[in-house]
């Protein structure tokens, strides 16, 4: 069963970039792009290289250790060496707050 979970507020994410979010023994990377937020699982599907430091251009974030690229919205891998997905997450704005469902 899905819950959500308060990951911190709005704010405390800057315009075009991510932070790590941990939860559970998991790991995630939520975002703030010009069309809103969005979260993804926050390890890089190519080595476990957590996307935290990577570079969010756009609605695309590119893995800090090789480059691979994924679509923010769909978790969509883009370019090599990257070709697995990441696995994303519904985001909600409550206030001035940020939940995910996990
Ligand atoms: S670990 Fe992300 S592209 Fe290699």
């Amino acid at each position: 069963m899905s819950e959500w979970v308060r990951v911190c507020a709005a704010d405390d994410i800057d315009d075009e970039d991510l932070i790590r979010f941990d939860h559970d023994d998991r790991t995630y990377a939520v975002y703030r792009t010009e069309k809103g937020y969005f979260a993804t699982d926050g390890l890089c599907t190519h080595e476990d290289q957590h996307l935290e430091e990577g570079l969010v251009t756009g609605m695309v974030i590119e893995c800090p250790l090789h480059g691979g690229r994924f679509d923010i919205p769909s978790g969509k891998a883009l370019s090599a060496p990257v070709c697995l997905d990441l696995k994303t997450y519904a985001v909600r704005l409550e206030g001035d707050q940020l939940y995910i469902e996990l």
